[in-house]
């Protein structure tokens, strides 16, 4: 059902685009003007490198990458952040642990919800613990051991580097946004455990940051709302945070793709973080208000509701949602980040 999971290592040398491929602007090392930055906090797989790479690629500085439980356990998700920075020569950028557990959720809780409401088409680090997967080259998953690593997941390769936790993801972010007031997108690709534990932790954390940048098949398509499902608390206070702004992809990119597999298979991650970098791509946005249900009771658990102004409950943060965006420079913008990666060479 969820085909990245089982995503190996992307070529990080692909053909070359008929025509000209549109590149987004490099950074010019003379260029004084504050550079935007942005930190990305994902449950990470083997393979997601595009949010990153596409940062990198416009110019923009990466903070580091944060991680926190949900497609499975936090800790072998950090390993598969450094190991993928690793094979990309990018291991300047530094990962923090993040959450090990949702706000609320546990393996208990989430099962027998879904013994009422019915099972969810991906549970991520809840799913049951099978030992015929994990063989297989799975990430782990099942209830009883967060810190279990199984290296036969690593398509990528095993990294040698250790991931942060003095300090965590949850103080590294509060501390960017102190350093950096209003330069910092916080890029939340997986649950929103460690940037609502910011919010709670520092209250001028969201209206230091520049923007919260979602990607937003996890909010309209029904498999992707697991972001959403897997913490669903957490969720709801990230999105009535006071972020200045918050940007959602839609589902903009999901049949665009046919013909070229790995794209496909990328360009959920990769439409939010083309849409940041790069405003103009975005064809057509609206924008509306939003929170997120966290009745335990309700079928509904962990799902969006979305409102117009006349009709929002006060308090509620409106977002822009991308609609559509030119899908030719976006396929172009993908293929041509890895023809050529940015590593920690062209960084220094
Ligand atoms: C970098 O910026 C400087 C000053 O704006 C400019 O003179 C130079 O041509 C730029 N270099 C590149 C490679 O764009
Ligand atoms: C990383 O560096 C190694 C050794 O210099 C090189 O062989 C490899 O091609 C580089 N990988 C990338 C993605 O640049
Ligand atoms: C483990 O996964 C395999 C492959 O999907 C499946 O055939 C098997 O029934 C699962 N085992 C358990 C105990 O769920
Ligand atoms: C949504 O918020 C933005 C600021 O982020 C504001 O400019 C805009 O007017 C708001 N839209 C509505 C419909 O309230
Ligand atoms: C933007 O998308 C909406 C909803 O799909 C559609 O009704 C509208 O015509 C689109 N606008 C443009 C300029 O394409
Ligand atoms: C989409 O991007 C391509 C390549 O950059 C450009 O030629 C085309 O005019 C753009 N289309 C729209 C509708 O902006």
């Amino acid at each position: 059902m969820v085909s990245f999971r089982k995503l190996g290592l992307l070529p990080l040398v692909v053909t070359p685009v008929i025509g000209s491929p549109m590149q987004l602007e490099r950074r010019n090392s003379t260029d004084k003007a504050p550079r935007n930055k942005v930190i990305i906090d994902n449950d990470y797989l083997a393979g997601q490198w595009d949010p990153y790479l596409l940062a990198l690629n416009a110019g923009w500085e990466v903070l580091g990458l944060t991680t926190c439980t949900g497609n499975t356990w936090m800790p072998q998700q950090a390993k598969h952040a450094l190991a993928m920075l690793e094979y990309g020569n990018l291991s300047c950028i530094p990962v923090y642990t993040g959450a090990l557990y949702p706000l609320v959720s546990t393996y208990e809780r989430f099962h027998s919800w879904e013994a009422v409401h019915g099972d969810l088409p991906w549970q991520g680090a809840f799913a049951p613990y099978n030992a015929t997967l994990e063989a297989e080259g799975w990430d782990p998953s099942g209830g009883s051991d967060p810190y279990r690593i199984v290296q036969a997941a690593f398509t990528e390769g095993f990294p040698t580097a250790a991931a942060q936790s003095s300090p965590g993801a949850v103080q590294f972010m509060i501390d960017q946004v102190h350093k950096y007031p209003g330069q910092v997108s916080i890029f939340a690709a997986g649950p929103m455990t460690n940037v609502a534990l910011a919010i709670r932790t520092d209250p001028e954390f969201a209206s230091l940051a520049k923007e919260l940048v979602i990607e937003g098949g996890k909010i309209d398509v029904n498999l992707f709302q697991f972001n959403l499902l897997f913490d669903p608390e957490a969720a709801k206070i990230v999105l009535n945070a006071n972020f200045p702004r918050i940007l959602v992809s839609g589902n903009v990119a999901n049949s665009v793709f046919a013909t070229d597999e790995w794209i496909d298979e990328v360009a959920a991650d990769g439409t939010a973080a083309v849409s940041m970098v790069d405003p103009s791509i975005v064809l057509n946005s609206t924008t509306f208000f939003i929170d997120v249900d966290v009745a335990y009771a309700s079928p509904n658990y962990g799902n969006v509701h979305a409102y117009q102004k006349a009709l929002a409950p006060p308090n509620l943060r409106n977002i822009t949602y991308v609609l559509q965006i030119n899908e030719t420079r976006f396929k172009n913008t993908l293929k041509s980040i890895y023809q050529k990666p940015i590593t920690c060479a062209d960084l220094s």
